[in-house]
């Protein structure tokens, strides 16, 4: 039997995982085979509930899950917590590295009907249709950090391996050659050696791949073309943190920070979960968009599972729902249909 791991966590976790959970159930409803949903505790919540960020039961049903479906976790409750505790690094961090997913995948592209819902000229936005490939085991977020009390100061070291570098520059050439064949690799090379090395292998990688066309990009640089000419963009490549600011950036392309779906990938088995946090601005009011969950569970039915009409349908009936005029209220403007998170999963539903 299929099995997913359900982790709502924290914050809007917790209103947006039942919509999706409530998208896939119907989407799944004909399915010959029995799709198992467990779910557990994770984050500020397992916290709260046992002690501890990603206690082991969960960290044992998401190995043995097939897919897992992660809400967000983090909130201000549990900030002054040592690092080693804090959700996002015990849990979030745990999760990718203890499962190694390297590779996380977060789809820009402008639906027709958001587009005057973009905070940008529609101009500018209109044909964005970009994915954003970003290393996510490695880096900055993984070296030694250390606090020194005397003379106070602190680092946190940078590293990359080769092999870690090229495995993810490799599936950026592969999901360019179904694409427009494109690969943007973004570094800072002129002030890194991480980079340096970075930009090295992804030359290397490219002459396995002579129909994809490379270039190169300083990180800088990429987030001014992202909002100057962001049509540009096909394929983009780029280490852990860079990518991390730079798809909350390019999330604004695609109309909101909730709609920003989100994979993250080792092999077929993956972590599906919206690329925003636990918003605790708008958390427990019915507020948050689901849509980029939904969209995660559209990619969970179609990476792991290899369900791409299932995955298309989900996709048809978000676009479709927006093309009604339906709005979460980070997408409407004066006299839409606003609606709430929970009206939102129900008019996909609907759609479906
Ligand atoms: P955030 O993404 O939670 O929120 C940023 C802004 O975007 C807020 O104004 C929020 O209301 C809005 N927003 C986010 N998702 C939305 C949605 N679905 N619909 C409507 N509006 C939405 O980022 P933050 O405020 O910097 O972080 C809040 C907490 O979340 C922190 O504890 C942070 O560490 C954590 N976080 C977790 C994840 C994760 O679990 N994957 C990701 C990012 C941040
Ligand atoms: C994301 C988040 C996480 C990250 C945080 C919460 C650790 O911002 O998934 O983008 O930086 O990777
Ligand atoms: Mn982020």
């Amino acid at each position: 039997m299929p099995k997913i791991a359900v982790l709502p966590g924290d914050g809007i976790g917790q209103e947006i995982i039942p919509e999706a959970v409530k998208v896939l159930k119907t989407v799944l409803a004909n399915s010959p085979e029995d799709f198992e949903f467990k779910e557990y505790w994770v984050g500020g919540t397992a916290i709260d509930k046992c002690g501890k960020a990603l206690p082991e039961e969960t960290l044992k049903g998401c190995e043995e899950a097939d897919a897992v479906l992660l809400g967000a976790v983090g909130g201000p409750k549990w900030d002054h917590l040592p690092a080693a505790e804090r959700p996002e690094t015990a849990a979030l961090l745990g999760l990718r590295k203890g499962l190694e997913f390297y590779a996380n995948i977060r789809p820009v592209k402008m639906l027709v009907s958001l587009i005057d819902s973009s905070t940008l000229k529609k101009e500018i936005v209109e044909n964005v249709d970009m994915v954003v490939i970003r290393e996510l085991t490695g880096g900055v977020y993984f070296g030694e950090k250390k606090r020194i009390d005397n003379p106070l100061s602190a680092y946190d070291m940078m590293s990359y391996s080769a092999p870690e570098i090229e495995r993810i520059v490799r599936l950026a050439f592969e999901i360019a050659q179904n694409r427009r064949k494109k690969v943007c690799s973004v570094d800072k090379a002129n002030v890194l050696e991480t980079s340096r090395l970075w930009r090295e292998i992804a030359i290397k990688v490219s002459k396995d791949f002579p129909e994809v066309e490379l270039s190169h990009l300083y990180v800088d640089n990429a987030a001014m073309q992202l909002v100057r000419y962001p049509e540009q963009f096909d394929v983009i490549v780029t280490e852990n943190m860079f990518g991390d600011i730079l798809t909350d950036l390019a999330s604004m392309l695609g109309g909101s920070i909730g709609m920003l779906s989100s994979a993250s990938m080792n092999g077929k088995k993956g972590m599906y979960e919206p690329a925003h946090g636990s918003a605790p601005d708008i958390a427990g009011k019915n507020l948050a968009n689901p849509l980029a969950t939904i969209l995660s569970a559209a990619l969970m039915l179609r990476n792991t599972f290899g369900l791409e009409e299932e995955a298309q349908k989900i996709e048809a009936a978000v676009t479709k729902v927006l093309a009604q005029g339906y709005r979460t209220a980070d997408l409407a403007r004066p006299g839409d249909k606003r609606m709430g998170t929970k009206e939102m999963g129900d008019a996909v539903v609907a759609a479906l």
